[in-house]
């Protein structure tokens, strides 16, 4: 486990405190359709300025690839985390030069200022050394409360934290003990559902978490692509062929482990990605052609919860199928309420983590009950891998 200061150990009365905050949120014309990550910002920052700190916020939104992108501008979400805090957000119309001097320096203690997308300097990707002193500059202390950001080796994660003493904020400090708390040393069974569309960035994850886990339930696009590479036709299911060996790989090595692999038995497929599309339940070999499984059928649902309930340990990342348009939410609603009732019961540590997953089990009702949801998504799945997270070795004593 990490060893890091916390902003208890900083002096920040008077001081300007850089904090690296993740507020890459959902957002529906120019608002945020879900601020969590604003939310869960909160209890840092105020941390600092009831200690008279003049806070400056940074973060990235979106990926602009190093360029002024306007639908990417943080101002929306500078007034979002205004009615977060119920105070004023000074708002710099870029992350260095005059501008953001200008906004720091006309902070008074107590006082919260945002920076422009840091993304829109195609130095933060690059974890350029001159634009971190650029940052460094704004401030006389760093805060990273970035968890969800920590797996990103760049200038405002990693480099910054080198260049002023520097400390994890409330969320960061909240999510490094909460994880390690749950999963540290888990008590076996342990379970990964591991679902979603985004089926060639996480195949590594499932190789690394096959090494490390009981079983893995794949659901999503990742399980077509699964099925596939065990000769089944998927029709027009989302499925990445390209894939097929590492998915082959996979499956042999988890094997090889004692891991289990647990693909759906039967699908509920349409011909069109819609809400309410006329659609059926086949087998994993009755696919037709012209039609794409969009959720899990219901002997996977019963298969799903059977393993539920023979696990003590649940990660969780990534839908079991077109959560977002009934009637394709079933799979999900039902593994989700599943292991939120295992949960309650104390048979079940659950913890889950990623943008969809998030909207996934709040959509299902479950994430109350839940015993932990992460704010993460990309560093929470390579936290559970074993890996070292940049951001979160940078605050490292
Ligand atoms: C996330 O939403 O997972 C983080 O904000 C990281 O965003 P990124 O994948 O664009 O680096």
């Amino acid at each position: 486990m990490s060893k890091f200061k916390t902003i208890d150990d900083l002096d920040v009365a008077g001081k300007r405190v850089l904090v690296r905050a993740d507020l890459n949120v959902p957002m529906k014309d120019g608002v945020p359709t879900d601020t969590t990550r604003i939310d869960r910002s909160v209890d840092t920052i105020k941390g600092l300025t009831d200690r008279g700190a003049r806070v400056v916020l940074m973060t990235h939104f979106g990926r602009p690839k190093g360029k002024f992108v306007p639908e990417m501008s943080l101002k929306p979400v500078a007034e979002a985390m205004a009615r977060a805090l119920g105070a004023p957000v000074a708002f710099a119309a870029d992350v260095i030069g005059d501008s953001a001097k200008a906004t720091v320096a006309a902070l008074k203690d107590g006082e919260v200022a945002m920076l422009e997308n840091v993304r829109f300097h195609a130095e933060e990707e690059k974890n350029d050394p001159d634009f971190a002193k650029a940052l460094a500059s704004l401030g006389d202390v760093y805060v990273n409360d970035a968890f969800s950001t920590a797996h990103r080796a760049h200038a405002s994660t990693e480099a910054l934290a080198r260049l002023l003493p520097a400390a994890a904020g409330r969320l960061m400090q909240a999510e490094l003990e909460a994880l390690g708390g749950a999963l540290g040393n888990p008590q076996k069974p342990v379970a990964a559902v591991v679902g979603g569309a985004k089926v060639s960035t996480k195949m590594e994850v499932l190789g690394n978490l096959s090494q490390k886990v009981d079983m893995i339930i794949i659901g999503g696009g990742m399980a077509n692509t699964f099925l596939f590479a065990q000769g089944h036709d998927v029709g027009a299911s989302l499925c990445e062929k390209d894939m097929k060996d590492d998915a082959l790989k996979i499956i042999a090595d988890a094997k090889a482990k004692g891991c289990e692999i647990i693909l759906p038995v039967d699908v509920v497929v349409a011909k069109e990605f819609a809400a309410n599309a006329e659609n059926k339940v086949v087998g994993i070999d009755a696919i037709p052609a012209d039609m794409m499984a969009l959720d899990i059928g219901p002997a996977s649902i019963a298969e799903v919860e059977k393993r539920l309930a023979s696990c003590k340990t649940l990660v969780w990342n990534g839908p079991f199928g077109a959560f977002e348009i009934a009637p394709f939410d079933k799979g999900t609603n039902a593994a989700a309420q599943a292991a939120a009732r295992l949960t309650k019961e104390g048979k079940l540590l659950s913890v889950a983590g990623g943008g969809d997953t998030v909207a996934a089990l709040s959509h299902a009702g479950a994430s109350d009950d839940f015993s932990y949801i992460s704010t993460a998504g990309g560093a929470f799945l390579e936290w559970i891998e074993g890996k070292t997270l940049p951001g979160v070795a940078a605050l490292d004593q």
